[in-house]
């Protein structure tokens, strides 16, 4: 059976998990053809861990030897990443969903031409019944994020607002807004509120909440969904990646599903 060729660019977290079950778990499906990342040294050690040596210099090499890209790099890049998929007529994956907040249009010109783009569930658990909801009408999309402060360190918004975030001692709400306004404020906790704005009613119309408390040892994910189908309540604890503990397991264990439900002929869920 012919194999999928597979490039993934980002060697870290998520992109060695992906790159080693590409070597294992998926391995009479899917040929791991190309690693790169900015940081030679990684794509290099992975590329020897994997026992394939498929590591490239270029970005532009990469596209050249894949069939389907997976983007787990940055949320920096994965926008221009599309892009250049969707010029060069190639099929992607994208971990980084935060870049692709509002892409409407990119994501479109991506239908016309019939290029997959795929956007693995990640962090959170309801994706596939916020699918279901928006064939009909949905009314509300609420997301409400409970991290430990380590995990939100650094963040403009909390710059902005003059938030001390280590002196927090009980359970505090530091964010509510509109899924654009949390990507701006938060731009590292970002791809949970943007896969809901694209599976769901946009990133205007879904509200985000961040609360945070010392006591919090993972982060968890509540998502609400109110339409005319009823009401969906969903909670996801995650455990902390042990390679990047800012991952959660589950994001890469996703994009791991995701291959195999394109290789895969059976098909489980919406
Ligand atoms: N969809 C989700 O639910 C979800 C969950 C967790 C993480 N993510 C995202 O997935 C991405 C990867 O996460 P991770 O935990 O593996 O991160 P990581 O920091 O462990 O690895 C990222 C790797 O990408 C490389 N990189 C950075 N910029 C690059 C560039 N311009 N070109 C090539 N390589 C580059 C880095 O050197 C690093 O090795 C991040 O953007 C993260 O925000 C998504």
């Amino acid at each position: 059976m012919k194999k999928l060729k597979v490039g993934i660019i980002g060697c870290g977290a998520i992109g060695s998990e992906i790159a080693s079950a590409c070597a294992t778990l998926l391995k009479n499906n899917i040929e791991l053809v190309a690693l790169y990342d900015i940081d030679k040294e990684k794509s290099e050690s992975l590329s020897r861990l994997v026992k394939k040596d498929v590591a490239t210099d270029s970005e532009e090499a990469l596209f050249g030897k894949s069939e389907l890209i997976i983007e787990a790099a940055s949320s920096r890049i994965s926008r221009e990443v599309v892009k250049k998929a969707v010029e060069k007529s190639k099929d992607i994956m994208v971990m980084s969903v935060g870049g692709l907040i509002e892409s409407e249009n990119l994501l479109e010109e991506a239908r016309i031409k019939n290029i997959k783009v795929y956007f693995p569930s990640g962090a959170i658990c309801g994706i596939d019944a916020l699918k279901s909801a928006k064939i009909s009408k949905i009314d509300k999309v609420t997301l409400t994020t409970k991290k430990p402060p380590k995990g939100l360190e650094g963040a403009p918004y909390l710059e902005e607002k003059n938030i001390d975030i280590n002196s927090i001692r009980d359970e505090k709400v530091i964010f509510k807004g509109n899924a654009l306004e949390a990507v701006k404020g938060f731009p590292k906790n970002v791809n949970v509120a943007s896969l809901l704005s694209l599976a769901g009613i946009g990133a205007k119309n879904t509200t985000v909440e961040i609360v945070t408390s010392p006591k919090f040892t993972k982060n968890t994910h509540e998502i609400e969904i109110v339409g005319d189908f009823g009401r969906i309540t969903t909670r996801t604890e995650n455990v902390p990646f042990e390679k990047n503990p800012k991952t959660s397991k589950l994001a890469a264990l996703s994009a791991i599903a995701t291959l195999k439900g394109i290789v895969e002929g059976v098909k489980i869920g919406t």
